[in-house]
């Protein structure tokens, strides 16, 4: 396969081979994923601090983070990172070529030892994906994109689901870890608007990046939420555009990974979706 290269980084970087980009992040992946699997195991689980009562994060959340940014840093050392542990929360990216790392998305399930949750690895320059690796340890079941040559599940390539009618459409969102005011009338607006619209099934599954991994597979036909950050969105958005999703802020407009919220849907669907939430009111804190 012809490697693709990305020579003009901005700040001078080093040009990028995305094949060794890849199989560097698929190895951070599956060593954090062991990490994760050996947590979920009875009796295990590591020690759990809250940053908040409804976003917990734990030392295996940390440990994850560190050896894959470590992994990355090593392969990589003009990359830039940012990961979920790392950055105090506020999910800034800058222009350079960085990798924007989630160790354990979905970890209020992985603390109940509920394992849909996964490690999310995106490279992402001048604020757009170019790569895209998630591993859901429980399944071992490697998710991997590159911009331009399609998404892959176990080196199998993904395609979204054909589902035309909302009525026989699985329809995946997230409650989020907020509970002001503003956010709580946010989501209950649009769960109302949701299932006014009367898909034939409604989730809540607990992992964004996971979310948009069916998606990307054709096991869902649209997840939307506001509230992921972009270690949440950097890899998953792009698996779901590169297996046919079209993938937006959940107004239509293109996607901002630092804009905390997205839509990826199947393309035939998503005129229904942005009709419904039209009115939700965005959370304003
Ligand atoms: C969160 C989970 C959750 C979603 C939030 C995410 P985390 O990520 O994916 O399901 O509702 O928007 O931030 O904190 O488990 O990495």
């Amino acid at each position: 396969m012809q490697k693709t290269v990305i020579s003009e980084l901005e700040q001078k970087q080093a040009a990028l081979d995305l094949d060794h980009c890849m199989s560097v992040a698929v190895g951070a992946a599956i060593a954090a994923g062991n990490i994760v699997n050996a947590c979920l195991q009875p009796g295990a689980m590591s020690a759990i601090s809250d940053k908040t009562a409804t976003d917990p994060v734990t030392e295996a959340d940390k440990e994850c983070e560190r050896v894959v940014l470590s992994m990355l840093t090593r392969a990589f050392p003009a990359c830039k990172v940012l990961g979920e542990e790392m950055s105090g929360g506020d999910g800034r990216l800058t222009d350079g070529a960085t990798w924007v790392v989630d160790p354990i998305d979905g970890t209020a399930n992985f603390v109940h030892c509920n394992p849909y949750c996964c490690i999310s690895i995106g490279l992402v320059v001048r604020r757009e994906s170019v790569l895209g690796v998630l591993y859901h340890p429980a399944t071992k079941d490697m998710y991997t994109c590159i911009r331009g040559r399609g998404a892959f599940l176990n080196g199998n390539r993904l395609k979204v689901s054909s589902v035309d009618v909302i009525e026989r459409a699985l329809v995946v969102t997230e409650m989020g870890s907020q509970r002001s005011a503003d956010w709580i009338h946010h989501k209950q607006c649009a769960m109302s608007a949701l299932i006014n619209l009367k898909p034939q099934a409604i989730r809540c599954f607990g992992a964004a990046a996971l979310n948009l991994c069916q998606v990307a597979a054709g096991r869902a036909e649209a997840y939307f939420e506001h509230g992921p950050y972009a270690w949440d969105l950097a890899a998953a958005s792009l698996l779901c555009s590169e297996a046919g999703a079209a993938v937006t802020d959940m107004r239509g407009g293109a996607l901002d990974l630092c804009g905390r919220n997205v839509l990826a849907v199947v393309p035939q669907l998503q005129q229904q979706l942005l009709q419904a939430l039209r009115d939700v009111p965005a959370p304003t804190s």
